[in-house]
């Protein structure tokens, strides 16, 4: 049933009553959760993907994505129900779908410099399916004014904007707790090409999150809601590192400083540590920084230097804390514990550990790398030889918090290493019990536990 024309409140009726198909692009960590939890509100899905592997799998009631808490119920659920299913056919599934959902990665350097590729590669799939009265939507996160710019495209079909809608709706979350957050976590933003689409697409995304629809004003403005949240998060880490290496300077805990600071309703320091990784944060900055024509977005460029350089600040940690057992790194056997760029996910992108472990090298360390999420090939991807062990190790780096490393048995490591210091990257230690234990700590803003 096409939506464009119908209130929110017939829209929500439709897809519960399977009146509504809809073809998500792309099945991966954010794809997947999505297609998955609109067809067990009643949507009729289909799932497109470039990957035969994935496609099969998910025809044959089997989820791809290992991180996703409840994902596998989910597709099994609505595989067996008739109301998922996947093919590569991009063209075939926007002729049978009402909503096309474009939602394959956007990929870019580490300048924020866009390959959006597979977003135009989809485009041009759904503009030979297009049919009057058909809603695209966009929710890969993009440079405010991309959505837009796949108008030309998706007009190819002989159609003109208005005969079809065009919408933005921000994927806001992350991989692990995709379902929880797309169902209510978090209001879902939109942003829609005309009045009528925008409120089909307050109900399309009204019928699955519990938190409800922001709409605003423009297509562009919803774009520039998720990049921005990226580029607080970006900044405000940013921030705490400044000061938290300030506090290195000054002989103060900036963790005991920042959380009595945080008590006052104004102040929300976060956390800092030894750098910014990912496919996001340290990304959508420079879709602003590149954007900006009269602006000189001085801040957001600062912020992103700062991140970039906590690595090379964790490296010199490493060096004084060695230093203090009367080692420097040439020579020295140096374990770093955590190769993905955030805790419990596999993911490598921009990740700290890997220039860690390069500039460790460059040192003349010895480096070893353990991780609970990879084997020895990852390490060796990296530069390091994989360890299970603490033997002869002179210094531990925990450049990742997964939930292992806070439970490390200090008493164990103490037994095995050949010198006890440890550089806290992610501040999982309590600096106490490490003292206890006999370990020079260090920090990030920690320097004189
Ligand atoms: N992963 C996150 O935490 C996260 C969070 C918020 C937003 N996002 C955004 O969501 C989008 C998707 O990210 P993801 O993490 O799901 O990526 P992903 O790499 O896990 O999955 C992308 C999927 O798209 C498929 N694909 C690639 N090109 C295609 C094409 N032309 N046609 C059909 N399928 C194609 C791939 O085979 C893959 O299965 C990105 O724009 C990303 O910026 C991701």
């Amino acid at each position: 049933m096409k939506l464009i024309g119908l209130s929110r409140e017939e829209v929500k009726r439709a897809i519960r009553n399977g009146e509504v198909t809809i073809a998500v692009y792309g099945l991966g960590k954010m794809g997947l959760p999505l297609a998955a939890v609109l067809a067990n509100h009643g949507a009729k899905v289909i799932g497109v993907d470039i990957n035969k592997k994935v496609v099969e799998m998910i025809n044959n009631g089997e989820n791809h994505i290992n991180e996703e808490p409840g994902l596998s119920e989910l597709v099994k659920k609505n595989v067996e129900g008739g109301r998922l299913k996947a093919t590569t056919d991009g063209i075939w599934a926007a002729k049978q779908a009402d909503v096309m959902i474009i939602i394959v990665p956007t990929l870019t350097d580490e300048r924020g410099n866009l390959k959006l590729d597979p977003v135009y590669n989809v485009a041009e799939k759904i503009s030979q399916g297009l049919e009057k009265g058909d809603i695209i939507i966009t929710e890969a996160t993009m440079p405010p004014g991309t959505t837009e710019s796949l108008t030309p495209i998706l007009e190819k079909s002989g159609l003109k904007l208005g005969e079809f809608g065009l919408a933005h709706a921000p994927e806001r979350t992350m991989t692990g707790t995709a379902i929880r957050d797309i169902t209510g976590q978090y209001p879902k933003i939109v942003g829609a090409s005309d009045k009528k689409t925008l409120e089909a697409v307050i109900g399309i995304y009204g019928t699955i999150n519990k938190k409800g629809v922001i709409p605003v004003s423009s297509i562009k403005a919803a774009e520039a809601v998720k990049v921005f949240e990226g580029v607080y998060r970006d900044v405000n880490i940013a921030l705490a590192n400044e000061l938290a290496l300030w506090c290195e300077e000054h002989g103060l805990d900036a963790l005991e400083v920042f959380k009595a600071a945080n008590t006052q309703p104004y102040c929300h320091l976060h956390m800092p540590g030894a750098g910014v990784g990912g496919h996001c944060i340290p990304i959508y900055p420079w879709f602003v920084i590149n954007l900006a024509k009269k602006t000189n977005p001085r801040l957001i460029k600062t912020a992103r230097e700062i991140n970039d350089s906590m690595p090379h600040h964790i490296v010199e940690l490493t060096i004084k804390g060695l230093n203090k057992v009367g080692r420097s790194l040439r020579g020295s056997n140096v374990l770093v514990l955590g190769l993905t760029f955030r805790g419990g996910v596999r993911e490598f992108m921009r990740s700290p550990a890997i220039s860690i472990i390069k500039e460790l090298k460059e040192w003349g360390a010895k480096v070893f790398a353990y991780d609970p999420l990879c084997d020895e090939n990852d390490a060796k991807r990296f530069g390091a030889e994989w360890r299970e062990d603490f033997k002869d190790i002179d210094a531990i780096i925990i450049v990742t918090d997964h939930r292992e490393f806070r439970g490390l048995d200090l008493d164990e490591i103490a037994r095995q290493v050949r010198n006890r210091v440890i550089i806290d990257g992610r501040n999982v230690i309590d600096p106490k019990i490490a003292k206890e234990k006999g370990f020079i700590y260090l920090a990030v803003g920690r320097t004189n536990m």
